[in-house]
């Protein structure tokens, strides 16, 4: 539902038109466009410096929009005021970082449910559940600090994805892991979001990872 409407079946979960970007003089990308349905993955790749994480930052709604137009669930994010993007955001986007950024001071089980707090629909049982397919719930009620790197990204894509959300965003989700991790967490990632029928895109530079999957390329 969306204004007392609902959402057609077939309305693309994210739209991207004649996207284009830069820091000053230097263009980092033009005329990026793209669609993407319920459940779609999109690999994005490239070269560090190429423009990921600013992709997914303009994505995400984090960053102003230069030249070409976002649409989330059909309807554009431009012009949008901060704080209706930020409501919005909570519940159409799960954003999952390079480095885990779990709140140090909260165990894993209060990380996960962080999303619960800001949108008002705490959950322990669906807090307790995806850490179960993490397979991490043996771990609840630990802090990060007592977490391996590889356990904090599970934990970290375990919230991201617990609002439900029709769109994850992850920004080389995988870069700080070493190879069986990264896979692990990977794998994790696309099966749960998949699940949930959340479409994904997520930036790497590990292109052993890509394997079937949709790609974009910067640079
Ligand atoms: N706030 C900023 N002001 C000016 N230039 C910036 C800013 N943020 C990023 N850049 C520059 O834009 C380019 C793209 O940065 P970005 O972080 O999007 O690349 P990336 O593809 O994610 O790289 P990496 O693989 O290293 O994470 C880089 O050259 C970076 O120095
Ligand atoms: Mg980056």
């Amino acid at each position: 539902m969306r204004n007392g409407l609902p959402i057609a079946a077939n309305t693309p979960v994210l739209e991207v038109f004649q996207l284009g970007f830069g820091y000053g003089e230097v263009e980092l990308f033009q005329n990026l466009g793209f669609t993407l349905y319920k459940g779609e993955t999109r690999v994005v790749l490239g070269p560090s410096g190429s423009g990921k994480t600013t992709l997914l930052h303009l994505l995400a709604g984090l960053l102003a929009l230069q030249s070409g137009d976002v649409h989330w669930q059909g309807q554009s994010i431009r012009g949008l005021s901060e704080e209706v993007l930020a409501r919005r955001r909570l519940h159409f986007t799960g954003l999952i970082f390079q480095h885990h950024y779990l709140q140090a001071e909260l165990t894993a089980l209060e990380n996960v449910l962080v999303p619960g707090y800001l949108a008002n629909q705490v959950d322990k049982a669906w807090g307790l559940e995806l850490l179960h397919r993490v397979g991490l719930l043996d771990r609840a009620h630990l802090l990060p600090k007592a977490l391996s790197g590889g356990e904090r990204q599970r934990i970290a894509v375990a919230r991201a994805l617990y609002n439900r959300p029709q769109l994850l965003l992850a920004d080389e989700p995988t870069g700080s892991l070493d190879r069986r991790n990264a896979e692990k967490v990977w794998e994790l990632m696309l099966c749960l979001a998949q699940d949930l029928g959340t479409a994904v895109i997520v930036a790497t530079h590990d292109e052993h990872l890509v394997q079937g999957l949709a790609e974009l390329r910067l640079g």
